[in-house]
């Protein structure tokens, strides 16, 4: 960066995104505010790094730390917050909107969901229509849109690992041959960073697309590969994302109601079709997603209950490798 770097205010700073993006922002040199609805939690888990506290549904947290920063990075959602998040998720992004106007804000960046070709999710929509929100004021607004990002802490990533470790026998619905674009933690993290420098006039919705179209069979059957895990295979066309999200909610770690919420999404492919972040980075090098998995497996592991080992060692001894457990 040429100039003094910025002072960024990162929302969502104790999530997935937000733990990985922190460290990266550093690295560049940004002076970064994480916000976090608790502070004390937040230094204890990482100390040394700035956190203030920061609650959407408290227009005062966030004017006073809007006002201290030039730019922002949005990534808080409310999925698992009750049945009515969406409703929740439109006012937080107008208080948030409403704040950055009157604190002068420079630049928000905002990482949100895909359109899918076809039907659309209530959570999907929700993403949505929070970047229609924050790009309808005067603060010019970067919208990235992502499906899976894959990485460890990931929600919809650990749906994937857990069906992956714990099925011996894995039953296959229709809705799963839908395809999406799954993109590596690191390539998300880059392109946030580099949409918070670059040229920008008024807002835009850019799309941060992984480098390969997978159906959800793919993943879960490369996931399982990647940890040397052969599952029978066992297709059930009629099976819908309805029924489906029971099982999963009870075979993975994932929140049963954002476990829900992601299936439902699933039923369409969602593939980009409009202007990507790449067309302005075209070095980047994205990684490809057996490597994104190979790394996401490693710190999932590291995470993994001693109880949860043994229950995929005792699940997995009929399969031809049961090692799911990467060192
Ligand atoms: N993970 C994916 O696969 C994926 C894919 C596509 C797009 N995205 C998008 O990426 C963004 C971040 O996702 P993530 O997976 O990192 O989520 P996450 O791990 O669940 O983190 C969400 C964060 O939101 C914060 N938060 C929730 N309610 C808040 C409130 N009222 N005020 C202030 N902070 C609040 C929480 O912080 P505290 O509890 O510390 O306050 C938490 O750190 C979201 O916009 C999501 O739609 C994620």
């Amino acid at each position: 960066m040429s100039k003094a770097a910025p002072r960024v205010l990162l929302t969502g700073a104790t999530g997935f995104v937000g733990s990985h993006l922190f460290s990266a922002l550093e690295r560049e040199g940004f002076e970064v505010v994480g916000g976090t609805r608790d502070p004390e939690r937040a230094r204890t888990s990482a100390p040394g790094r700035t956190f203030r506290h920061v609650d959407l549904d408290d227009p005062k947290s966030l004017e006073a730390a809007l006002s201290e920063v030039d730019r922002a990075v949005y990534l808080v959602h409310s999925m698992g917050g009750g049945r009515r998040y969406a409703e929740a998720e439109q006012k937080n992004a107008q208080a948030f909107r409403a704040a950055a106007e009157r604190c002068g804000l420079e630049r928000i960046v905002y990482l949100g969901g895909m359109r899918p070709n076809g039907a659309i999710s209530r959570h999907l929509k929700s993403r949505l229509a929070t970047g229609v929100t924050l790009r309808s004021g005067s603060v010019p607004t970067v919208e990235l849109q992502a499906t899976m990002v894959v990485g460890g802490g990931s929600e919809s990533f650990r749906i994937v690992r857990d069906l992956a470790a714990r099925l011996p026998l894995m039953l296959l619905p229709r809705w799963l041959e839908s395809r999406s674009q799954p993109v590596a933690i690191a390539d998300v993290v880059a392109a946030i960073v580099h949409a918070l420098t670059m040229p920008l006039e008024g807002s835009t919705v850019l799309a941060v697309p992984g480098p390969e179209s997978l159906s959800g069979r793919d993943m879960i059957l490369r996931t399982a590969r990647t940890l040397s895990h052969e599952p029978k295979v066992l297709g059930v066309p009629l099976v819908t994302p309805r029924l489906s999200s029971y099982w999963i909610r009870w075979v993975t770690r994932a929140n049963p109601q954002v476990a829900t919420e992601l299936v439902e999404g699933l039923r369409s492919n969602i593939v980009a079709d409009g202007p990507e972040i790449w067309d302005s980075m075209p070095d980047y090098p994205r990684t490809p997603f057996d490597d994104a998995v190979a790394v996401a497996l490693r710190e999932e592991a590291r995470e993994l209950p001693m109880r949860s080992r043994v229950l995929e060692r005792l699940l997995n001894v009929f399969s031809r490798h049961p090692s799911a457990h990467p060192s």
